[in-house]
C-alpha cells in the first residue's frame, strides 16, 4: 500500500511539470482576461467583433446564428442585419467566407475553425494574443506576436489598435536570452562558460517577467481608433464572446446554480424548524 502511495505521488510529481508545459510555458503579456459571461451586453459585442473581423478566415462549424440568437438575447432581424456574412441563413453555422484553397494560398495554412479556440488555448491566452500584434519588418506582413511568434496572420484589427514595435529593452532580454542559450547548447563551451550563461538565462528572464508586469513590452508608434484602455476592453469583449462559444451551455449553467442556491437557502428555513421540532425533547 505504502509502495502505491509512493508510486502514485511520483508520477503525479512528474507529470505536473509537463501538464505545466503542455501550456507552452510563460508567454508574455500574461495579462487575465477577466470575461464576464454573464454580462449579455459585452457578449453581444463581441459576437459582431467576430463576424466583422474574424469569420472572413475562421469558421466556428460548431455555432449557429439562431443559437447565438437565444442565448445572447437578441432578434432573428438583428442576427440577419448584423451578423450574418454574405449569403448565409439564420439557421446556418458560422461558415467562413475565404475559401480553403484560397486561405492556403495566400496564408500558406487553412486558419481553423475556432469555435473552441477558448478552450483549446484558454481566454488569457486569447485575450494576450489578441493585444500583441507589433511591427516588425522581417516578417512577410510586417507584423509579428509575442504570444505566438512567427504567426501567419496578419493584425486584422490594426485600425482600432494602431501600431506598436517592442521596446529596446525587451529586444535586449530577448537577445540575451539567445546567446545565452546559444553558449548551453554549444559543446564545445566550457563549464565555467555556460553557468555564466546560466545566469544570464535567468537574469534575462527576470527582466522579462518584470518588464511584463510594467506594461513594458510594446511602444506605441501609431494612434489607433481606440485608445489602448478601449481596446483592450474591445478584446475582451471577442474573448467573452469565444469563452461562449466554446462552452454554450456555461451561461445557463450559471443561471441555473443561482436558483438551486437560492432553492437550497429556502430549503434552510423548514429544515431548521424540523431540527428544532426533533430536538425539543431531548434537551
Ligand atoms: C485574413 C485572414 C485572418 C483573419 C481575418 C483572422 N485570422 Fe486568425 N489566423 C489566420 C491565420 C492564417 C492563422 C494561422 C497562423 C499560423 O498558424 O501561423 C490564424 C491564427 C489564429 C489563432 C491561433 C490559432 C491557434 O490556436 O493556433 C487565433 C486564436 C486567431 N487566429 C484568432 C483570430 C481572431 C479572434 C480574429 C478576429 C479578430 C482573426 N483570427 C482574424 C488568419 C486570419
Amino acid at each position: 500500500m505504502k509502495k502505491l502511495i509512493i508510486t502514485a505521488i511520483t508520477a503525479l510529481s512528474l507529470a505536473a511539470p509537463v501538464a505545466f508545459s503542455a501550456g507552452g510555458g510563460t508567454t508574455y503579456p500574461n495579462e487575465k482576461a477577466n470575461v464576464n459571461l454573464a454580462n449579455q451586453e459585452s457578449l453581444q459585442n463581441g459576437a459582431k467583433l467576430y463576424l466583422n473581423y474574424c469569420a472572413g478566415c475562421h469558421s466556428m462549424e460548431y455555432v449557429r446564428y439562431s443559437r447565438i440568437a437565444q442565448d445572447l438575447g437578441l432578434t432573428e432581424e438583428q442576427v440577419m442585419a448584423n451578423l450574418v456574412v454574405g449569403d448565409q441563413k439564420f439557421g446556418d453555422p458560422i461558415k467562413k467566407s475565404m475559401t480553403k484553397s484560397y486561405a492556403k494560398k495566400v496564408f500558406g495554412v487553412d486558419p481553423l475553425d475556432l469555435s473552441l479556440a477558448a478552450r483549446v488555448r484558454g481566454e488569457d491566452w486569447l485575450y494576450n494574443y489578441l493585444t500583441s500584434f507589433y511591427a516588425d519588418p522581417s516578417r512577410p506582413y510586417g507584423m509579428n506576436n509575442t504570444v505566438f511568434p512567427d504567426v501567419g496572420m496578419p493584425h486584422i484589427l490594426a485600425d482600432l489598435q494602431g501600431e506598436q514595435v517592442l521596446t529596446e529593452e525587451w529586444v535586449a532580454a530577448e537577445s540575451a536570452i539567445k546567446a545565452a542559450k546559444n553558449v548551453i547548447a554549444d559543446a564545445n563551451a566550457t563549464d565555467a562558460e555556460k553557468s555564466e550563461a546560466n545566469a544570464s538565462l535567468a537574469e534575462a528572464e527576470e527582466a522579462k517577467a518584470q518588464l511584463s508586469a510594467e506594461g513594458g513590452i510594446f511602444v506605441q508608434t501609431q494612434e489607433g481608433e481606440l485608445t489602448a484602455e478601449e481596446y483592450k476592453e474591445e478584446m475582451r469583449d471577442l474573448v467573452a464572446f469565444m469563452a461562449y462559444t466554446a462552452n454554450p451551455v456555461k451561461l445557463q449553467s450559471q443561471s441555473m446554480g443561482i436558483w438551486a442556491i437560492l432553492f437550497l437557502l429556502l430549503l434552510l428555513v423548514p429544515a431548521y424548524f424540523l431540527k428544532k421540532e426533533f430536538w425539543k425533547d431531548i434537551h
